[in-house]
């Protein structure tokens, strides 16, 4: 009867995959409703690792429904080779998902754009995925774009044609910027015929139906608050609505039929790409953090910047989410690098202030941190809460008080099974 949403509230990878995949059995169906290949989704389990990308996490499980969302922007070609590895575990994978006819798709121009724009902005990139979300996303709001109900119409070659005449023209202003659209289109056509044998559904009157049906809806989020593009650290964000309000306009879903929304946090912060990040670690905490927690982009291979938890960021989030329940990851990281840093506040111009600044940017915001013991206890090895050592249970009180919103599940290492409930 009602749609839960799940999404990051940080600068995305706070393991959202992994908990999308714990919470799936509770739900009929899972629904993609924002991002596209930028997104890397890491699940564990049974000693196998997959990474996602466009698919929803719910698709391991053989009795739910996956659908990817009309906010959603699809290269036919990543979407292909994630199929081609899942099929080859799951051979009837196809039987659950369904791909919505207005999500937008990723032409082969729209990556050269996004890669032609990032090296002429030089120094001041944005540390783009170079998938082509950026683009894609300029042709949807400047309703140039094409969508995947267009594959099926007589005039679909017409169509890409346009949109590629006009992507040739805005590529011709990057000087220097060489490229060769002869040897990605096959491969890009190919994908697109693979496509048109899926199941292609109008996605928003399927919600709607199997809402009234009293069925169970999780809309899983890509990225994270901080990179949202009106909410983020704007202009480095991503190209889409990563919060709460973007699943309505990804699905076609009223707001009034969320209930539960779960927001997904690390126990300290990361960032891939470029952009502020006002706790960042440059040093060897830093360094252990990156090391311990494994932190090496999944879509781009890329460090992750490291740092600690940054609290008026994260009740930002929180507020412009209306977060109902907390999720913790990743604490097992903590472990063993002694004291650890909260920030409750930031010093900004000679003011204390407690929320995020218009200009987030870095030497103009000092964080003020909150001193508090860590533990050296392996949390990975834990399976319920009574086992944690009472710093950790303070570093969760801590926070629970600042941010007035319950933790009620604890992930203390990537497998499924690590993870625990709250009472
Ligand atoms: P997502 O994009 O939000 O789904 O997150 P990513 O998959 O990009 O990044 C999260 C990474 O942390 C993955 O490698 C996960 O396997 C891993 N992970 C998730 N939860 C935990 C945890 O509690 N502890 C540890 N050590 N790793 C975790
Ligand atoms: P998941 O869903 C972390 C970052 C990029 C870059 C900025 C813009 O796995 O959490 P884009 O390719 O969207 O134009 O890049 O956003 N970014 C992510 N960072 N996790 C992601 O997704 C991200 N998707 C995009 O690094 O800084
Ligand atoms: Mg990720």
């Amino acid at each position: 009867m009602a749609v839960d949403v799940l999404l990051g509230l940080q600068w995305g990878d706070e393991g959202k995959g992994k908990i999308v995949d714990v919470l799936t059995k509770e739900y009929d169906i899972i629904a993609r409703f924002q991002g596209g290949p930028n997104a890397g989704h890491t699940l564990e389990f049974e000693g196998k690792k997959h990474v996602l990308h466009t698919i929803p996490s719910g698709v391991f499980h053989r009795d739910v429904l996956n659908v990817v969302g009309n906010g959603v922007v699809i290269d036919p070609v990543i979407f292909k080779g994630e199929l081609d590895k899942l099929i080859a575990q799951e051979p009837d994978v196809l039987k659950r998902l369904k791909i919505s006819r207005k999500a937008h798709l990723i032409l082969p121009t729209h990556r050269l754009l996004d890669a032609a724009s990032e090296s002429a902005k030089g120094k001041k990139k944005i540390g783009s995925t170079l998938k082509g979300i950026g683009p894609t996303y300029m042709d949807k709001t400047g309703r140039n774009g094409l969508r995947v109900g267009d594959i099926q119409l007589d005039n679909f070659l017409e169509l890409y044609d346009q949109l590629v005449t006009k992507h040739k023209q805005l590529l011709s202003g990057y000087a220097g910027f060489e490229y060769n659209l002869d040897e990605l289109e096959p491969t890009w056509f190919a994908a697109i015929e693979y496509l048109r044998s899926l199941d292609i559904i109008d996605s928003e009157p399927y919600f709607h139906t199997n809402l009234a049906a009293g069925k169970t809806i999780l809309a899983e989020g890509a990225q994270g608050t901080l990179l949202d593009i009106d909410f983020g650290s704007y202009p480095f964000v991503t190209s889409s609505n990563t919060t709460c309000a973007g699943a309505c306009t990804g699905m076609g879903i009223a707001p009034n039929t969320i209930k539960n929304v779960y927001g997904i946090f690390k126990a300290y912060c990361t960032r891939v790409g470029s952009g502020p990040f006002p706790t960042e670690l440059f040093d060897t905490t830093g360094e252990t953090i990156q090391a311990n927690g494994r932190e090496f982009g999944a879509t781009t291979g890329r460090p992750r910047r490291c740092g600690w938890l940054d609290l008026p960021a994260l009740k930002y989030a929180i507020n412009i989410n209306g977060v109902t329940e907390l999720m913790m990851m990743k604490a097992d990281v903590l472990s063993g690098i002694g004291n650890l840093k909260i920030c409750t506040a930031y010093k900004y111009n000679g003011e204390i202030i407690d929320h995020l600044p218009y200009k987030l940017q870095d030497d103009l915001i000092e964080p003020i941190f909150t001193e508090v013991p860590g533990w050296d206890e392996d949390l990975m090895q834990m399976t319920s809460e009574d086992e944690f050592p009472e710093t950790f249970n303070s570093y969760i009180a801590f926070i629970e008080k600042e941010v007035g919103v319950p933790i009620t599940l604890v992930s203390v290492g990537p497998d499924r099974a690590q993870t625990i409930l709250r009472k």
